[in-house]
């Protein structure tokens, strides 16, 4: 079969045979097909988008373009986690360790940040020593020691989708709803898990502005997994306003890390409901209320930040960072923010511009190989529905010189509005199938 003709096929929106859709999933994975006919077969796929069949064709032949993890002899049952991003999304930090603590085998794959969007191997890696690069055999063995492990994208697992996210990223074609399913759930299924909670980000802050169109992902991830076996649950979840406190790598861990030792918030609310949705799902609680009481027990009586300093240990932590939260880079410049107005209420926070902001500092990737600078970021002090008066904190900039801190406190200063009247909480997680 010629690779011109598997293009043709798109091209005029043929169906494709499952024999074609693993020859773009080889191809992409072993390098045998130049990139600028994938990128081809990529656009025709963005604009004649692939139909749910020939959606699970293409997620099974990119999970099986690499290893999958075998974890077969160890503990069930065996979860994942993903988000599909979004500005101070922290969450696998948090939530690994309390899944791990309340009796599960939480195995990850995680990503890099882009964009605005920051990702779990940007984060974890401001902590000195943390490896993001095991082997399938040292995910396996490590998870069978401790109940956790987390690599970054690596060679061997589902290097399709390597390939065709950095092109997609390239070539405007990130956002095609089957692209996105198969590049999940490609990775899912390569992670070995049996049940998979996702949490989609709907909102400014991610890829799916709108409730419409996170639930038209939602509803294409449930169905593919469904086809590819995999036992998936679903929230849907609020990323209109920053998630938490900090946004930026080394704080957004210092963040983790308080959650984790049982500080209250509206991201550790989001936490213990997508604990409880996966430890429901795979069965270990018989229901969502037991899962809740069992996430939050998890939290407060310091299991969870004992399995977190077992995880971080063993993924090659230099030094306890619970104990020592000052080995985490540190910005020179950090400047506070006050409230100079009247009395009123925070209504509005755009997370995007918060997002974008912290880019800028240098805390996220412009490009795919820019370098990042971990300690940069801004710590939030008030969230929507906050009640404000003249020299109440706004929020903090850590920059690396004071004219990053000057742009960053002007463009974060106009993504927060305000009434005169309260405005309503609005709860973590939106919808849940
Ligand atoms: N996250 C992924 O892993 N892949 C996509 O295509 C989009 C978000």
């Amino acid at each position: 079969m010629d690779f011109q003709s598997v293009i043709a096929a798109r091209r005029d929106n043929q169906k494709q045979t499952r024999e074609q859709l693993e020859l773009v999933a080889k191809s992409a994975a072993d390098g045998t097909v130049p990139d600028y006919q994938l990128t081809a077969w990529l656009m025709a796929a963005y604009l004649n988008p692939l139909d749910p069949e020939e959606t699970a064709w293409l997620t099974s032949a990119m999970a099986d373009s690499g290893e999958r993890v075998d974890l077969t002899g160890i503990a069930k049952p065996w979860v994942d986690k993903h988000s599909t991003g979004g500005v101070g999304d922290k969450t696998s930090i948090v939530l690994l360790p309390v899944l791990a603590a309340c009796g599960l085998t939480v195995v990850k794959m995680s990503g890099r940040g882009l964009g605005i969007t920051g990702g779990t191997v940007d984060k974890l890696g401001s902590i000195p020593g943390f490896r993001l690069d095991l082997t399938p055999d040292e995910l396996k063995a490590q998870a069978g020691r401790i109940g956790i492990a987390l690599t970054g994208q690596t060679p061997n697992l589902a290097p399709a989708d390597k390939t065709l996210y950095a092109l997609r990223d390239a070539t405007a074609t990130v956002s095609s709803i089957p692209l996105i399913v198969s590049s999940i759930l490609s990775k899912k299924l390569a992670g070995g898990a049996e049940t998979v909670v996702l949490d989609v980000k709907c909102g400014s802050g991610g890829f799916m502005p709108t409730l419409g169109q996170a639930t038209e992902l939602a509803s294409a991830l449930s169905e593919t997994a469904k086809r590819c076996g995999l036992n998936i649950r679903i929230a849907i979840s609020d990323m209109n306003q920053p998630l938490g406190r900090a946004v930026g790598n080394a704080l957004e861990v210092k963040e983790a890390m308080e959650t984790l030792q049982g500080a209250p918030s509206r991201f550790a609310t989001l936490c213990v409901e997508l604990a409880a949705l996966t430890l429901e799902a795979s069965g270990l609680q018989p229901n969502r209320e037991a899962g809740r009481l069992a996430a939050t027990n998890a939290l407060g009586s310091g299991a969870a930040a004992q399995k977190a300093k077992e995880w971080f240990a063993a993924q090659g932590a230099t030094q306890d960072v619970f104990a020592h939260p000052e080995v985490l880079p540190l910005a020179p410049v950090i400047r506070e923010v006050e409230f100079d107005g009247t009395d009123c209420w925070v209504s509005e926070i755009k997370a995007n511009v918060v997002g974008h902001a912290v880019v800028a500092l240098g805390g996220g990737r412009q490009r795919k190989d820019s370098v990042i600078d971990l300690s940069v970021g801004v710590e939030m002090h008030v969230e929507v529905g906050s009640r404000v008066g003249a020299g109440t904190r706004l929020f903090t900039v850590h920059a690396a010189t004071e004219s990053a801190a000057d742009l960053a406190i002007s463009n974060i200063r106009n993504s927060i509005s305000f009434d005169s009247k309260p405005t309503e909480f609005v709860f973590p997680i939106l919808h849940t199938l």
